[in-house]
């Protein structure tokens, strides 16, 4: 996606989430669709009828001092509320699985419901492998899915975000 697709993309978050919700969660993919790099950020969205009406975005984690271990974060992922159960969310999730995974990215992060993201292998035990950089208030939410087959052993990886989410009321 580009800033061209904003209007749409925030009539998505309009659609998806709380009116107390929509415009943070908004502000978060626009700043990632603003500053769209292919090494740190991935946002997609889904169209129907050449409107789009499912979005998600994914931006790379930095492990400190692991610089060898490689990571995402899936956040955040809306599906217009007129299009939703007809498999769009799934859709892309499952796209940016593909393509992280083609890259060689080691592992997945994602914060949100567990009976959702569970669905796609991410896992509640794997997440507390990963320290995130601020206190959860929902520590359940907090979820992690290995891409590759590395070792993580007993660690706790400590890591830090991109700035659109470095931001302590997010997590
Ligand atoms: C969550 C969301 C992205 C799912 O998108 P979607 O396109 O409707 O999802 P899919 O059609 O791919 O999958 C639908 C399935 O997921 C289930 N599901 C949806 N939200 C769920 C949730 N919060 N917890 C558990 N299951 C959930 C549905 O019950 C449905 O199950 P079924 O296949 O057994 O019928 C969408 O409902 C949405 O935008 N919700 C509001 C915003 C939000 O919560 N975003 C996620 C933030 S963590």
């Amino acid at each position: 996606m580009t800033t061209d697709d904003l209007i749409e993309v925030e009539q998505v978050f309009t659609h998806a989430f709380s009116v107390e919700e929509a415009s943070a969660i908004y502000q978060i993919i626009r700043a990632s669709i603003s500053n769209n790099t292919p090494d740190s950020r991935l946002c997609l969205g889904y169209e129907k009828q050449t409107n789009i009406v499912g979005a998600i975005a994914f931006t790379s984690v930095v492990f400190e001092p692991d610089e060898d271990l490689t990571g995402y974060i899936l956040a955040p992922l809306a599906v217009h509320s007129d299009y939703q159960q007809q498999g769009i969310g799934t859709k892309l999730i499952e796209f940016g699985l593909a393509h992280l995974i083609a890259q060689g990215v080691d592992v997945l992060l994602v914060y949100g419901d567990p009976e959702y993201y569970g669905r796609f292998g991410f896992d509640v035990e794997l997440g507390r492998h990963f320290r995130p950089p601020y206190t959860l208030e929902y520590e359940l939410g907090w979820q992690a899915k290995q891409l590759g087959t590395l070792d993580l052993g007993d660690r706790i990886y400590p890591f830090r975000c991109v700035d659109e989410l470095s931001d302590p009321s997010f997590w």
